[in-house]
C-alpha cells in the first residue's frame, strides 16, 4: 500500500517541478474573514450537535490554523455523529462535500481544479477507491493538485482543508492517514446516550422529554441498540409511554429475519 502510493507521490511531483513557478499560488491567502466572522465559535458552527466539546473546539483550532491546514479525520462506530459533523462544516463558505463511495478521481481532481474549494468535505473516506485516495496525498501535504489529459498537463496549488469520517482506517492508505489528525470516537455509553436523544427528541423533533427519555431507556435496554436513529424513528411512531413500549416491543418480535428452510 505504501509503494503504491508512494509511487504515484512521486510522479505527480515531477510533473509539478516543471513548472512550478507557473504556479498559481492560493497558499498564501489568509483565511477567509467572512468564513470565520460567521462561526466565531465551534460551538455556533457546531451547534447541532450534542457534546463532543473537545472535538469541536479542535475544529475550531484547525480552522484558524493560518499558516498550514490541519486536516482531520473523524473514526467510529455508526451513530456517532460524524456524519453530522462533516454536514455542519458544509456550512463553511467554499466548502465541497463529496461520498468516498461516489467520487471519482478525475471528477474530483477536476472540481478542485475549478472551484479551489477551501474546504474538501469526505464522508466515509474508506470507500473511497485506492488510486482516489493517492489523489488526495498531495492535495493534502503541499496543496498542489496535478493532472495529466489528453496529453495535456496541469497543475496548480490550493490551500484546502481536508475533513473526512471513517468507519474503520483498514482500507486507507497509511500515507493517507498520517497526514490526517486522526480521532476515535468511542461508542456511547448510557448517559451519553440518554442525554443525546433526549436533546435531539425535544429540540428537533419537538417530543416531549419524558416520551424521549423513556425511549432512550427501552432502546437501550430492551432494543438492546445504540443506535440513535431508533430513538427517531420510534419516537415518531408513538404518542405515549405506553405506544413506545408497544412499538419497540413489536419490533424485537420482528426483529429477525426468519430462517429460511
Ligand atoms: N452528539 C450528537 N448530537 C446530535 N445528534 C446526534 C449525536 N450523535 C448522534 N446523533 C444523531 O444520530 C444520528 C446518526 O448520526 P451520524 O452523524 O449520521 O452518525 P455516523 O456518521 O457516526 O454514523 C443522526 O440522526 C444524528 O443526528
Ligand atoms: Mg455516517
Amino acid at each position: 500500500m505504501r509503494t503504491s502510493g508512494g509511487a504515484v507521490n512521486s510522479r505527480v511531483h515531477s510533473n509539478v517541478e516543471r513548472d512550478l513557478i507557473s504556479l498559481n499560488n492560493e497558499a498564501e491567502e489568509s483565511v477567509d474573514g467572512n468564513t470565520m466572522s460567521q462561526f466565531q465559535s465551534g460551538e455556533d458552527l457546531f451547534a447541532n450537535i450534542v457534546g463532543y466539546e473537545d472535538i469541536k473546539k479542535l475544529f475550531q483550532l484547525s480552522l484558524y490554523s493560518k499558516e498550514r491546514p490541519v486536516h482531520i479525520l473523524l473514526v467510529g462506530p455508526p451513530a456517532s455523529a460524524k456524519t453530522l459533523f462533516m454536514l455542519e462544516c458544509m456550512k463553511l463558505e467554499r466548502s465541497y462535500f463529496t461520498l468516498g463511495s461516489h467520487s471519482t478521481k478525475s471528477g474530483m481532481v477536476e472540481y478542485l481544479f475549478e472551484k479551489r474549494p477551501r474546504y474538501l468535505i469526505i464522508d466515509e473516506i474508506e470507500h473511497m477507491p485506492l488510486k482516489d485516495q493517492t489523489a488526495l496525498l498531495s492535495l493534502m501535504e503541499t496543496g498542489i493538485i496535478a493532472e495529466t489529459k489528453f496529453q495535456k498537463a496541469r497543475n496548480t496549488q490550493l490551500k484546502t482543508w481536508v475533513f473526512a469520517t471513517s468507519n474503520a482506517t483498514e482500507r486507507m492508505l497509511t500515507p493517507l492517514l498520517s497526514r490526517f489528525l486522526v480521532l476515535y470516537f468511542k461508542p456511547y455509553k448510557y448517559g451519553n446516550f440518554k442525554e443525546v436523544t433526549i436533546h435531539l427528541l425535544s429540540h428537533s423533533e419537538g417530543i416531549a422529554e419524558d416520551i424521549a427519555a423513556e425511549v432512550a431507556d427501552v432502546v437501550w435496554s430492551k432494543l438492546k441498540s445504540r443506535d440513535i436513529r431508533d430513538c427517531v424513528k420510534i419516537a415518531n411512531l408513538a404518542k405515549t409511554k405506553e405506544d413506545v413500549k408497544w412499538v419497540v416491543e413489536t419490533m424485537r418480535n420482528y426483529s429477525r429475519k426468519p430462517k429460511e428452510k
